[in-house]
């Protein structure tokens, strides 16, 4: 873990000066996922203002069976940003149902969530055998060749939501390029609805949403020698309604310098000044389709839950 935790730092060094030497200063949303902000994550699927964990995994509940009779017989399960796996099981023991053995390849940039999700899915899911992988999207799918036979891609959580269309596209097209025919991608999309109900899903009455935003200054004062003062930096939401998309923030409350040590960095900040840490995209069915077939997926299947909040898309090769 030590040497992982070294073997990472230089992309986190350079991602972490990258951004901060930005203007207007953003902070790739990847960082967030060290071990305390994997469970401060985990923490977050549980308020009642985050739907979203709930919500997929009712959609899952009422349709696993039909989602694995539509996955190809025999096939290894590979899901991107798993995390803990806390929603996948119902999936898996769906699809154990209707073949001897299910290869799982939990990936992940959080060794610690994929911990997690290797003891849960061992414990919960028998005939089914754990392969975590740590891997960092942004250096690519090529993962993907390691795993034999049909494959079904799950990616679920709406985390595609974090990127930008521009990237996304580009990324499906990536996982496409790796799949072959027959393999199928199941994909989760958080969709656009009222402002009233966003809004407190990414800025909760107990500051869950707020303490995990902060913890990616906590883990850049810890891991390269820095002084943010937690304390006057806010958590700000705010919806996009142009761009169909919440964006999180955080903002300085006071004119302020913040020195990094192991980058040999001070940064400056203004009274109100922010750093921008993630987006995540609220879908229509057409902004989907608009992401999934220039990528070279051809969309199959749509299921909704009862309010039409979510939805899960099964996509081809
Ligand atoms: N799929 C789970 C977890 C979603 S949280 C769910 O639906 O609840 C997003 C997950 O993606 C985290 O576990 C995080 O560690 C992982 N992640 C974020 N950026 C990543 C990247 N660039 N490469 C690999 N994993 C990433
Ligand atoms: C992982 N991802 C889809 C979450 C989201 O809703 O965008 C991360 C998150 N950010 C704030 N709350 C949860």
């Amino acid at each position: 873990m030590i040497l992982r935790e070294l073997v990472s730092l230089p992309s986190f060094a350079g991602d972490v000066e990258e951004g901060l030497l930005k203007r207007p200063k953003s902070l790739p949303c990847k960082l967030f996922y060290d071990r305390a902000g994997s469970a401060l994550f985990e923490e977050i699927t549980d308020l009642p203002e985050y739907y979203l964990t709930r919500t997929e995994l009712a959609i899952l509940h009422d349709h696993a069976d039909q989602i694995a009779a539509a996955a190809a017989p025999g096939v290894a399960v590979v899901e991107l940003g798993s995390g803990t796996a806390a929603k996948t099981c119902t999936l898996l023991q769906a699809l154990s149902r209707r073949q001897l053995r299910v290869p799982y390849f939990p990936v992940d940039i959080s060794p610690a969530a994929l911990a997690d999700a290797r003891e849960r899915v061992e414990l919960q899911c028998s005939g089914v055998s754990v392969r975590p992988v740590v891997a960092d999207f942004s250096h690519g799918f090529a993962f993907l060749r390691d795993v034999p036979g049909r494959k079904l891609v799950l990616y679920l959580g709406s985390s595609i939501g974090n990127f930008d269309p521009e990237d996304a596209v580009p990324m499906l097209g990536q996982i496409c390029a790796e799949l072959r025919p027959g393999d199928a991608l199941l994909l989760g999309t958080d969709l656009a609805k009222d402002p009233a109900v966003l809004l407190p899903a990414y800025d909760d009455a107990q500051g869950v949403t707020e303490k995990f935003n902060k913890n990616i200054l906590r883990r850049i004062n810890r891991e390269l020698g820095a002084d943010f003062d937690l304390d006057f930096f806010r958590h700000v939401a705010l919806w996009n309604a142009k761009q169909s998309r919440m964006e999180i923030y955080l903002e300085s409350s006071r004119p302020q310098t913040v020195t990094l040590g192991l980058l040999s960095l001070r940064v400056k900040f203004a009274n109100g000044e922010r750093i921008h840490t993630e987006n995540s995209y609220k879908y229509t069915l057409s902004m989907v389709r608009n992401m999934l077939e220039p990528a070279g997926f051809a969309l199959d299947r749509t299921w909704f839950d009862e309010r039409k909040w979510f939805a899960l898309h099964l996509a081809r090769v």
